[in-house]
C-alpha cells in the first residue's frame, strides 16, 4: 500500500529470523535478534502463541484488488489505488475504461503468466538460449546469468542476463544489443519489448518478454556491460536489492559512491547529497576488488 519503509523493515526482519540458527520461544528472545523491533517482537509471540497474526484477518478485499493491480507490469501503488478508487474491481474494468500505456495493456494481457515463478531449470534453459544467439553475433561475447538466480535461488522472478566482451583486441560489444533483439524476436522467442535504454550504448539495457517454444511467458532483462566494469555489474545485478542498498550505503558512509558502474572515491555532495563531481574510480573490474576497497570481507 505504497508504505516502502514497512515493506523493507519487514524484509529485514525475515532475513533476520532467517539467520537465527534456533526456534524462537519468547518475547525476550525475539526482540534480542538484531534487525527485529519490539513491535515485531509482540507480532512473533502472537504467531507462537496464537498461530495467527490478527492483523492479517483483517487485510479486506480492496487491499487484495489493490496489490493485483499495483503487481501488474508498469503499474505502481498509485494507480493502482487510484484505479480501485475510481471503482474499478477487475482488470476488464480498467481495460474498458483507463486509458492505459502498452506495456499496461501488456503487463494485464500476460498477468498471470508473468505472476508464475520460474522454475530454476527454466531460467537456465532461457540463458542458454540467448547465450547461444549472443554467440551467434560475436563468439567472443560473454553471458552471465545474475539475479536472484546467481543467488542460488530454487525459482525466479525474471531472468537477469549481463552481456560483455573482452576488449583487449581492441573490439567492443557495441550494437550487440540490437542485433541480439532482431535475432531473438525472428526465433519467435521474444515476445514482447518493454524497455530499451541508450540502445547503442555499452552500457545498454533491455527488459522484455520473452518464451520457450513450450513454455509460457517471462520476463527477461539483458543489461550490457564494459568489460571493465564487470565486477562493480556483477554486484549490482545479483543483488539483491536490500544488500546492494547497504553496501551503497557503506560506501557513502566512506565518502565513496558505488553503482553499476563501479567505486568511486572523492565524491564531491552537496546539500541533500546531491553529487557534484563523478569522483575517481577505485574499484570495478572485479567483485573482489570491489569488496576489497569497501572494507568488506570476500567469500
Ligand atoms: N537492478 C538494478 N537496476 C535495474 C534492475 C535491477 O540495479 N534497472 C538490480 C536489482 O537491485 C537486483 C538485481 O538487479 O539486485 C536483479 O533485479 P530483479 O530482477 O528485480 O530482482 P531479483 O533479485 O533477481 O529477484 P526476482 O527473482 O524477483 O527477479
Ligand atoms: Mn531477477
Ligand atoms: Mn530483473
Amino acid at each position: 500500500m505504497k508504505d516502502e519503509w514497512r515493506i523493507l523493515s519487514y524484509r529485514k526482519a525475515i532475513s533476520a529470523i532467517k539467520k537465527h540458527m534456533k526456534p524462537i520461544t519468547s518475547y525476550e528472545e525475539a526482540k534480542k535478534i538484531p534487525g527485529i523491533g519490539l513491535r515485531t517482537a509482540e507480532k512473533i509471540v502472537e504467531i507462537i502463541d496464537t498461530g495467527n497474526l490478527k492483523r492479517i484477518n483483517s487485510i479486506s478485499e480492496g487491499d487484495d484488488i489493490i496489490k493485483k493491480f499495483g503487481d501488474v507490469y508498469g503499474v505502481g501503488p498509485t494507480i493502482a489505488m487510484k484505479w480501485y478508487a475510481k471503482g474499478h474491481r477487475t482488470f476488464e474494468d480498467v481495460l474498458k475504461s483507463e486509458k492505459l500505456t502498452r506495456n499496461q495493456i501488456t503487463g494485464i494481457l500476460y498477468f498471470d503468466d508473468l505472476q508464475k515463478r520460474i522454475p530454476r531449470d527454466e531460467v537456465t534453459k532461457i540463458s542458454e538460449w540467448v547465450t547461444c544467439a549472443a554467440l551467434s553475433i560475436d563468439p567472443k561475447l560473454e553471458c552471465i546469468t545474475g539475479g536472484s538466480y546467481r543467488r542460488g535461488s530454487p525459482d525466479c522472478g525474471d531472468i537477469d542476463i549481463m552481456i560483455t566482451r573482452n576488449d583487449s583486441d581492441g573490439t567492443t560489444h557495441l550494437g550487440v544489443l540490437t542485433k541480439l533483439i532482431e535475432i531473438l524476436r525472428n526465433q519467435g522467442f521474444l515476445t514482447h519489448e518493454l524497455v530499451q535504454h541508450n540502445g547503442e550504448s555499452l552500457s545498454a539495457k533491455f527488459m522484455g518478454i520473452c518464451k520457450l517454444p513450450e513454455g509460457i511467458h517471462r520476463r527477461l532483462d539483458l543489461f550490457m556491460v564494459p568489460y571493465n566494469e564487470m565486477g562493480a555489474a556483477l554486484l549490482s545485478y545479483t543483488g539483491n536489492d536490500i544488500f546492494n542498498r547497504s553496501m551503497r550505503l557503506l560506501a557513502r558512509k566512506k565518502k565513496m559512491c558505488l553503482n553499476q558502474h563501479g567505486l568511486f572515491t572523492n565524491v564531491s555532495r552537496g546539500y541533500g547529497g546531491v553529487k557534484y563531481s563523478k569522483g575517481t574510480i577505485i574499484a570495478q573490474r572485479t567483485e573482489k576488488e570491489m569488496f576489497d576497497a569497501l572494507g568488506v570481507p570476500w567469500r
